[in-house]
């Protein structure tokens, strides 16, 4: 019988608390995988509900607000020290609606400090060698938003645009070392986050939504699918890559 494709690899995943949508999925599914698993976010006890769910054994919870921005890397390295991790990946995110005519420079820092410095300053930690072993791998949860114009999104598609382009430089920075790093852009999926836009959106609207994604909705373990084959050996010579997990809503 093969090892399961991720076994004796540890990685952190951000963004793990159990009422997340696509987070908790990754988690489920790496650690599905044989994958020994960090789990960040800012509530311990909605780290600890995740661990509950997960397969295997070893499952460490690090409890931390990633708009400490400056602690970021000194948090990894110290994470760091039972064993260097394989990966990381950042799933946290600020999201949300912030038309034009309400938008304010808190908004500004609430976006870009969580979906883009955070992911930066997590990509510095993984340029450690005693954080990150070779062949490890990043995958950035981003959004299909940083391929397209969306009305009311301007702060979070911009963010996750920053972050696009950030996956590009930092893959050529990373390389050297054997790191890889991915973007992957998910469009609307089943849970909590949809549920809310639509009651949001209302009828109509929501209608012409799901219309845009050729083929239907997806599921959160659709993109938690995705980052373990990122994660996983068989992506080895793939970096520097925004892969559309979409269902074909950026294709039309
Ligand atoms: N849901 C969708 O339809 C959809 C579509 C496209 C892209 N995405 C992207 O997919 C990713 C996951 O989305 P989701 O909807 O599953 O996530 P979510 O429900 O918004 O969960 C966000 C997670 O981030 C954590 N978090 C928030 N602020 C944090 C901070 N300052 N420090 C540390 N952790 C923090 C939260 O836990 P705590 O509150 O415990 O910290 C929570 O677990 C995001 O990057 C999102 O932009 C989602």
């Amino acid at each position: 019988m093969t090892a399961p494709r991720l076994a004796g690899r540890r990685y952190l995943v951000t963004g793990a608390s159990h009422d997340s949508d696509i987070g908790l999925a990754i988690c489920q599914r790496l650690a599905g995988e044989g994958a020994q698993l960090v789990l960040m976010g800012r509530r311990p006890e909605m780290l600890e509900a995740t661990r509950q769910t997960l397969a295997g054994q070893g499952h460490e919870l690090a409890p931390f607000d990633l708009y400490q921005t400056d602690d970021i890397v000194p948090q990894l390295q110290a994470l760091a020290q039972a064993a260097p991790f394989d990966g990381v990946v950042h799933s946290a995110s600020f999201q949300g609606y912030s038309p034009l005519k309400t938008a304010s420079a808190r908004q500004v820092d609430q976006y870009m400090g969580l979906n883009f410095a955070a992911a930066v300053m997590l990509g510095r930690a993984m340029s450690h060698a005693k954080v990150a072993r070779p062949g490890a791998g990043l995958v950035f949860i981003g959004s299909t938003a940083a391929l397209m114009g969306l009305k009311g999104r301007t702060l979070y598609a911009a963010s996750k645009a920053a972050l696009a382009s950030a996956t590009q430089s930092m893959a050529l920075e990373l390389a050297p070392k054997g790191i890889r790093v991915n973007f992957v852009a998910p469009a609307v999926v089943e849970g909590r986050r949809a549920r809310e836009q639509f009651a949001m959106l209302g009828e109509a609207q929501t209608e012409a939504l799901r219309a845009q994604h050729p083929l239907g909705l997806g599921r959160p373990e659709d993109v938690a699918a995705a980052v373990a084959f990122l994660l996983s050996e068989d992506a080895r010579w793939i970096t520097g890559t925004v892969l559309p997990v979409d269902g074909g809503f950026s294709a039309g």
